[in-house]
């Protein structure tokens, strides 16, 4: 049998594997919701605008309920031969109201419909990303305020650096989020233009309203070019790229957590609701919640790839290639949902190990810099200087096997005989993190007061 929809001009059916290759059901039948609300909207216009009888406009829309009943409901009957969610929802809609249901897709195509679909289904995501995001945000905040005086290790090129606060590190991850959510609010805020009434590419002939199905949908301005509407999909590429910028986030920080809960470095303790056991090693406590959202980011970067891919080279307006930006989509920012559920779970239970923290942070001549400071401060050398007599002790330190604040006075003063005893109060870390006052800077006091803003401001 032709198809019921367009098989007008066609004396058989599709191969089975046309078939197969061609339908989107499969995947699309998630966007129901979207479909029914833009389809409610068109069919009101119409009305309004005197291009359908009321009474089909009546029918249509009762209907159209109908249809939505029975999908949530569960009961609709999805079919690979009908293509897609668009035919199937119009398929159900002419068993339930009859000839009338053919008047639905007056002035418009299922081009300009997958379109608006796909705006409403990644506008409503990013809005609850955006609020993850906010919740992750808040997560941290807490701990850093709780931390704001927990000294660790700081690291440049993983190598102990200089010691900062547990809080100010939660605090460096509150600052990308607060990036990612500009990222996904420029991105509603650019997608948010209605391409529903630019039909199948070039407009329409008929007297429709489109600043009133674009109000309808909440969106702030219908598109302004046909062919630009039907062809654009740069709203599913920016939410893909703003999810994996996020996402690369998420690993960075899944990495740390990774590193710092294995035995040798020991600095966190992640809680029994987001650790696995081994089946045949009784000590461990893996860290999988933390691994699969460092692999996560590359399925979503994966799908970022994949439609800039799809999307390359396509002459305009739509071609069939556009129906595979969706499983990507889809998968990608449902799986950046779930990353930011599972971190923000670990976040909240997460116990820094502050003993093992302090003696970190105090090892690996983590004070150096601070004795260079010093140097320059009391003494007046220049910096340069300063590093070279500092890297002296630090050679005698290591030589002997011991911490900077383990050298005696008389072996500090063979390589800069000024030296006082004044010089061990800032060999010490807490003295270290106290002194990084600058704009911010890790000092606890930065960190209480910033980790206090964030809290309030997410409220
Ligand atoms: N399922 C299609 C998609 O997702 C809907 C649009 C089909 N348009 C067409 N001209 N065949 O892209």
């Amino acid at each position: 049998m032709s198809n019921r929809m367009w098989g007008g001009r066609f004396a058989s059916g599709p191969a089975e594997i046309m078939e197969e290759i061609n339908a989107s059901i499969g995947f699309d039948k998630r966007l129901a919701p979207q479909d029914i609300r833009g389809s409610l909207a068109h069919v009101a216009m119409l009305g309004q605008a005197g291009i359908l009888p009321a009474e089909d406009v009546a029918a249509i829309e009762a209907g159209l309920k109908s249809v939505r009943d029975e999908i949530e409901a569960g009961t609709f009957v999805f079919k690979r031969e009908l293509e897609d969610i668009h035919m199937s929802v119009e398929s159900r809609l002419t068993e339930i109201v009859g000839t009338a249901a053919g008047r639905l897709h007056t002035a418009r195509s299922r081009n300009d419909q997958v379109a608006t679909d796909m705006k409403l289904w990644v506008r409503d995501t990013l809005d609850s990303l955006d609020q993850q995001a906010a919740d992750l945000q808040r997560a941290l905040a807490e701990k850093a305020l709780t931390h704001a005086e927990t000294v660790m290790p700081g690291f440049t090129h993983l190598q102990s650096a200089q010691p900062v606060t547990f809080g100010h590190h939660c605090l460096a991850y509150v600052e990308m989020l607060a990036r990612d959510r500009g990222r996904f609010r420029d991105a509603r805020a650019r997608l948010n233009e209605c391409p529903l009434g630019a039909a199948a590419l070039a407009g329409t002939s008929f007297p429709i309203d489109r600043h009133a199905t674009a109000s309808a949908l909440g969106f702030d301005r219908p598109t302004a070019n046909s062919l630009d509407s039907v062809a654009d999909r740069d709203f599913a590429l920016e939410s893909l790229a703003a999810a994996s910028i996020c996402a690369v986030h998420l690993s960075r920080f899944a990495e740390e957590l990774v590193v710092w809960t294995s035995a040798q470095f020991n600095f966190v303790r992640l809680s029994d609701g987001y650790t696995t056991g081994s089946s045949i090693m009784p000590q461990k406590r893996n860290p999988d919640a933390a691994e699969l959202v460092r692999a996560k980011s590359g399925r979503i970067i994966g799908a970022l790839t994949g439609l800039l891919v799809v999307m390359k080279g396509l002459p305009l307006a739509y071609s069939k290639d556009m129906q595979e930006d969706k499983e990507g989509t889809f998968d990608a920012l449902q799986a950046l949902s779930l990353c930011l559920a599972a971190m923000t779970g670990m976040v909240k239970d997460l116990e820094p190990n502050a003993a093992v923290l302090s003696q970190a942070a105090g090892s690996g001549y983590a004070t150096a810099t601070d004795l260079a400071d010093w140097l320059v401060r009391e003494l007046g050398l220049p910096f340069r200087q300063a590093h070279h007599v500092t890297g002296r002790l630090v050679g005698a330190a290591s030589a002997k096997g011991v911490g900077l604040e383990e050298l005696s006075l008389a072996e500090m003063q063979e390589a800069e005989p000024r030296i006082t005893e004044a010089v061990y109060a800032v060999l010490g870390v807490e003295n270290s993190v106290a002194s990084r006052t600058s704009y911010g800077g890790t000092a606890p006091v930065n960190v209480r007061k910033q980790a206090q803003g964030w809290i309030e401001r997410l409220g």
